[in-house]
C-alpha cells in the first residue's frame, strides 16, 4: 500500500533486523536499518581519531561523512564516502562506541534528516519497514503500524553470539546491556515503547512467528 511505514523499535538483539527484513520481503516493501547509519557515523569518527566520548568533538565533525543507505531487504548496503562499510560497522570497536555517539543531538539531527528523506522517497514508491530505537516515537510518529520488540537478555545474547559465529555469550550480553542502558537513558530520543506501538516479546517465539504477527498487524491496519 502506498504511504505505508512500519516502525520497528526495540532493544539490542531483540530480533529487529531479521524481523524487519522478513516482513519487508513478505510484503514487497523496502527496508531501512537506521542502526547501520549510527554505526557508519561511529565508524567514521573512529577512523578519523575523533574522541567518541567527547560530545562537542563528535558534534563538530558529524556533518562531514556522506552516508548512503540502500533499502533492499534482501541485501541492504551502507556506504560512507563511497566505501562499503557493511562489515566494518559490526566490529567490537563500533559496538562499544556507537551508543555514546548516538546520544549526541547533532548526530541525531543529521541522521534524522537522511532517514526522513529515504522514508519520503520510498513511501512514494510503495512503503518501507524502518528499524531502530526512535522510529515510532520521533522519526515516523505517524506510522500506521508500530511494533516494539523485546526479549530476555539471555535469549538476546545467545542469538547475537551465534550470529557472530560463536562469540562469547557473556561478553556479548554485557555489550548488549551496556548499549541498552545508554540508549534508554539518554536525553535525545531515548529508546521507548512509542505511543500506539504493539509490544512483542520474542524470547520464546520463532522468527517466522514474529514475522507472521507483524505481517498480520500490517494487513489489519491496511
Ligand atoms: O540496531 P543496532 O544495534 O545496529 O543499533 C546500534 C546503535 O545505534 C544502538 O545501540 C543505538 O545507540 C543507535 N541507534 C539509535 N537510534 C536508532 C537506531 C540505532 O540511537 N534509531
Amino acid at each position: 500500500p502506498a504511504g505505508l511505514v512500519v516502525a520497528v523499535d526495540g532493544t539490542s538483539g531483540s530480533g529487529k533486523s531479521s524481523t524487519s527484513r522478513g516482513v519487508a520481503d513478505r510484503l514487497g516493501l523496502r527496508y531501512l536499518d537506521t542502526g547501520a547509519m549510527f554505526r557508519a557515523m561511529t565508524w567514521w569518527m573512529l577512523e578519523r581519531g575523533v574522541d567518541v566520548h567527547d560530545p562537542a568533538a563528535v558534534a563538530a565533525r558529524c556533518g562531514e561523512p556522506e552516508i548512503v543507505s540502500g533499502t533492499d531487504p534482501l541485501g541492504p548496503t551502507i556506504t560512507v564516502d563511497g566505501t562499503d562499510v557493511e562489515v566494518a560497522i559490526r566490529s567490537d570497536e563500533v559496538n562499544a562506541a556507537v551508543s555514546p555517539v548516538s546520544a549526541v543531538p547533532e548526530v541525531r539531527a543529521r541522521l534524522l534528516a537522511l532517514q526522513r528523506a529515504v522514508i519520503a522517497a520510498e513511501t512514494d514508491r510503495g512503503g518501507i519497514v524502518v528499524e531502530g530505537r526512535d522510529i515510532g516515537s520521533v522519526v515516523a510518529p505517524d506510522a500506521p503500524v508500530k511494533v516494539y520488540l523485546s526479549a530476555d537478555p539471555a535469549a538476546r545474547a545467545a542469538r547475537r553470539a551465534a550470529e557472530q559465529g560463536g562469540a562469547d555469550v557473556a561478553a556479548t550480553r554485557a555489550s548488549l546491556l551496556a548499549r541498552d542502558r545508554i540508549d534508554s537513558g539518554r536525553a535525545a530520543a531515548p529508546l521507548v515503547q512509542a505511543d500506539g506501538a504493539v509490544h512483542i516479546d520474542t524470547t520464546s517465539a520463532t522468527l517466522e512467528e514474529v514475522i507472521g504477527l507483524v505481517v498480520s498487524l500490517v494487513e489489519s491496519a491496511g
